[in-house]
């Protein structure tokens, strides 16, 4: 058998189109198991709609209709329709949208939003096709008259969408948009528990589900009309850039003079920290940025990390708040009380992220899913207001949180208990493109055990007062037990009813009683006077 030649292999050489690449690969976007088809679809949808409300500050309603439409095996086709109230998209980028991989309008932008490579809905719509041959159709309204309907799959091998259909339809008012897509998958109770978990970090959602039958809905009515504030894009953080970006941002720049650049194209980069960074370079500091070489930048960056600069700027976050999230957990779970805590913003390569963890601790009610095996608390992870529900052992927060000693602070399996962990973040360090669970990189993984531990020592502290309370409620019913039997003593003695420990003293008991303090250590017991004196009660006696 003769070998083949570097020519032989070079004419077999071919570039392959990134659709090819997915299609051929659809686990790598989270679509590897029938079970995950419906919830990531969803996911994708839903968060889409999510981003483009809040974008155009509009207060999201969504609804989400699953049916199924045949049998076959085990495996069934499902269609799946999700409409919002959203912005619309305008007709001619609808196709690009749905139907071409990498084509989105979040990619490199430095704020906190649920999607970012424009991979999200395409791949949807990919993955339907493969498995059912079917159509999508998207329908959209960005003036509330008419609505574009596009009937689409995608050209694989061109990573572009085929248009098998286009009309336009009377809108009567409806701006949106609705995805109506058929995906052969395996039903799973992890469709309504993302849509409650949805619904419960996204206080200001309106969702309806209509499921596969009567016992699967879900009706949510937004809980607050303010929209969560919208994040601002922020310039990279010194702490954390690399050579790669320093570099590119050097070539780039306006700025002439070192000091502009620094101070102007960084965030948290004062005068002073600008200064001090230039000072520590060896290289000529006149020079303009985009003159620098490879070890000119190496020592910049190597300046810009040893100055002191103030954490990231938050603007970029959008947490959920301690108030809002607390409401949104306390009517699903109905616990015995919770506690929260918001940690204040860090950063891992320059981009931001903060972390939020609240504790319901002895909850009545659940909401779909089973407690961790480790710590038998339910744990319930959300990064940007999304919740992640696959992929849970090899996550960030599933670690921290077997490592943060839930059980030291009195959060054990006994206590009903859920965790509710939020990063919001940008750039966020997924374990892989489908966004299912972050890594345990240790910035991340240090901030979320210490908001778990924070949010424990507050967990700890009120059961602790609840105990005391408790203590003290039993020691006064004790102590009102005794005294009450000791007065039935001292009447019997008395030959007639006496009323109370300062009645007994009006009669001479006094004696009697300060024996019985003393032999039985019963302090409760001294005569008190209730603010009668004893001539006063000597009185009433007399008159009774
Ligand atoms: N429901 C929607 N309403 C308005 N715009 C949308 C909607 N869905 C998607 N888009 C637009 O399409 C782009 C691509 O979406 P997607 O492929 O999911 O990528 P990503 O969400 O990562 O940006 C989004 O960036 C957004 O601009
Ligand atoms: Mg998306």
């Amino acid at each position: 058998m003769t070998g083949k030649t570097a020519r032989d292999l070079a004419s077999e050489m071919k570039e392959i189109p990134f659709s090819e690449f997915i299609a051929a690969n659809p686990h790598l976007v989270g679509f590897e198991s029938p079970l995950k088809t419906i919830p990531m679809s969803i996911h994708e949808l839903v968060t889409n709609s999510l981003d483009a409300c809040e974008s155009a500050g509009i207060l999201p309603e969504v609804w989400v209709d699953l049916k199924a439409m045949d049998e076959k095996g085990r495996l069934k086709r499902y269609r799946l329709i999700v409409r919002d109230n959203g912005p619309g998209i305008p007709p001619k980028n609808i196709p690009h949208v749905f139907g071409k991989l990498l084509y989105g309008s979040k990619f490199g932008v430095r704020k906190q939003s649920r999607g970012q490579q424009g991979i999200g809905v395409s791949a949807v719509v990919l993955v339907s096709q493969i498995k059912t041959g079917e159509h999508t159709t998207v329908k959209s309204s960005i003036d509330g008259r008419t609505a574009h309907v596009y009937e689409l799959t995608m050209e694989v091998n061109r990573n572009a969408a085929l248009i098998h259909r286009k009309y336009k339809e009377k809108a009567g008012g409806w701006r949106g948009v609705e995805a109506r897509v058929v995906l052969e998958a395996q039903f799973t109770a992890k469709i309504r528990e993302y849509l409650e978990l949805t619904a419960a970090i996204n206080p200001h959602l309106t969702l309806h589900y209509d499921g596969v039958d009567e016992k699967d809905g879900l009706e949510v009515e937004r809980r607050t009309d303010t929209l969560p504030p919208q994040p601002v894009e922020t310039k990279p953080h010194p702490l954390g850039i690399d050579y790669g970006l320093l570099g590119r941002m050097a070539a780039h720049t306006r700025h002439k003079r070192l000091y502009d650049f620094l101070k102007g194209e960084f965030d948290r980069m004062r005068p002073e920290a600008a200064r001090n960074a230039i000072r520590s370079c060896s290289f000529d500091v006149d020079k303009p940025p985009s003159t620098l070489g490879r070890q000119e930048l190496m020592e910049l960056l190597e300046a810009m990390r040893s100055v002191e600069v103030p954490p990231p700027s938050a603007d970029c976050l959008s947490p959920v708040g301690e108030d809002v999230l607390v409401r949104g957990v306390v009517g699903r779970l109905r616990p015995e009380f919770m506690e929260a805590v918001t940690r204040r913003p860090s950063a891992m390569r320059g981009q931001p992220f903060l972390v939020e963890a609240i504790i319901a601790y002895g909850c009545e009610a659940d909401i779909g899913g089973s407690p961790d095996p480790v710590t038998g608390v339910s744990i319930h992870r959300f990064v940007n207001r999304v919740p992640l529900l696959f992929s849970e052992s090899s996550d960030v927060i599933l670690k921290a949180a077997r490592d943060a000693g839930l059980g030291r602070y009195g959060v054990i399996p006994e206590s009903r208990s859920h965790l509710f962990v939020h990063i919001a973040g940008v750039n966020i360090p997924y374990t892989s493109e489908s966004k299912e669970a972050v890594k345990p990189v240790d910035e991340y993984y240090d901030e979320v055990k210490l908001a778990i531990q924070e949010c424990g020592r507050k967990v700890s502290k009120r059961i602790r007062q609840a105990r005391q309370a408790e203590e003290s409620l039993i020691k006064g019913r004790r102590k009102a037990l005794i005294h009450s039997l000791l007065l039935r003593e001292i009447n019997r003695f008395a030959g007639r009813k006496v009323a109370d420990g300062a009645y007994a003293e009006a009669f001479g008991f006094e004696g009697l009683l300060e024996e019985m303090v003393d032999r039985f250590g019963l302090d409760v017991l001294r005569p008190r006077r209730q603010g009668k004196s004893v001539e006063e009660v000597e009185d009433a006696a007399t008159a009774a």
